[in-house]
């Protein structure tokens, strides 16, 4: 089951061929299977991974540790709080430290930066948890879960991400469809459209892949035909609460409504998010927005959420599926 990733780190979705992706999706659903009928075996047995988060998570942290455990593997979560990086200890001394100790390094954080320099001193495998610009593992699952729920091979799936597409989510998904060959939309204003290098290498990559990409702000021309319609938060993590408004004026019409999927002409049209999202009353924070602006819901209505149409929960188990791949394919003998 060994793939030609051993000690190879992932910090951005462009680290990895087409092939490689492909391949990495292929041992994800191998050993899914494998979980499924209890007859999955350890590879990972006695390595050992630390998992550093700067930004809070649910599904990655709780994916990497039941990945690993699976796996044989053991795990060291470190925050802010209880470490010094960042602090005391600069991020190369850190990453000189954790790769003496451990086999790999998960990183989540703000910046990029902070994942290339822990992967460039850390002698071991890095992987991106999350970082403002890109959520490499995250694509991983999206893709697997679309494998999952349409049949024709990638090259022939469509999918629209709506909502704020100049943050990690948006980049990440302009820049897996370019690379997979995939017909990938970006619904949004103008002004949360990924930056114009993300753009400019996307379209470059495309013009190797086949894919074909479109930046709209219209809502109707991004979802038409579409298989898959992906969403995200309208503010992300680190991004100061006053943002708020601003972005609710801006994103209410990218809104993913049953109109929305109704739009798309398929009956059969899946949705995505990443999670967490904002459909119903259920945070406090959705509470607050709520008493402010009326609204009951944020990027994605409960009645999409909660339809037969969603797929998001198949999407976040897959997180554990696809991150035991990457382990697998990055740490196994
Ligand atoms: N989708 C995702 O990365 O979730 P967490 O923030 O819970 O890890
Ligand atoms: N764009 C979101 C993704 C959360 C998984 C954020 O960065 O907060």
């Amino acid at each position: 089951m060994s793939t030609d990733l051993r000690g190879r780190p992932l910090v951005k979705e462009l680290d990895l061929t087409p092939g490689e992706f492909r391949r990495l999706l292929d041992l994800a659903a191998r050993l899914k299977a494998e979980r499924a009928t209890g007859t999955e075996r350890q590879r990972l047995q006695g390595r050992t991974v630390a998992l550093i988060f700067e930004k809070a998570s649910t599904r990655t942290r709780c994916a990497f540790e039941v990945a690993a455990a699976h796996q044989g593997a053991a795990t060291t979560c470190l925050d802010p709080s209880g470490s010094h990086l960042g602090h005391k200890e600069s991020v190369r001394d850190t990453a000189r430290v954790l790769g003496r100790l451990y086999d790999a390094v998960q990183f989540r954080g703000a910046a990029q930066e902070t994942a290339e320099e822990l992967a460039a001193h850390a002698g071991v495998p890095v992987y991106n948890g999350l970082t403002d610009d890109w959520h490499p593992t995250q694509m991983l699952a999206d893709v697997l879960t679309m494998t999952e729920h349409c049949s024709r091979p990638l090259d022939r799936i469509a999918y629209a991400y709506l909502g704020d597409a100049r943050s990690n989510m948006g980049n990440s998904y302009l820049v897996t469809g370019a690379l997979l060959g995939m017909d990938v939309r970006i619904a949004a204003p103008g002004k949360l459209w990924p930056r114009d290098a993300v753009v400019a290498r996307a379209r470059e990559l495309a013009a190797t892949t086949g894919a074909r990409i479109t930046l709209t702000e219209d809502v109707g021309e991004g979802v038409r035909g579409t298989d898959f319609v992906a969403t995200d938060v309208w503010v992300s993590m680190g991004e100061p609460p006053e943002v708020w408004d601003e972005r609710i004026a801006l994103l209410r019409p990218y809104a993913v409504t049953m109109d929305v999927l109704r739009a798309t002409g398929n009956d059969e049209v899946r949705f995505l998010h990443c999670l967490p999202a904002f459909h119903d009353l259920g945070t406090a924070v959705a509470r607050e927005l709520h008493a402010r602006h009326g609204l009951e819901s944020l990027e994605v209505t409960d009645e999409v959420f909660e339809s037969e149409h969603s797929v998001v929960f198949d999407e976040a188990e897959n997180r554990m599926h696809t991150i035991k791949a990457l382990l697998v394919a990055t740490l196994a003998e």
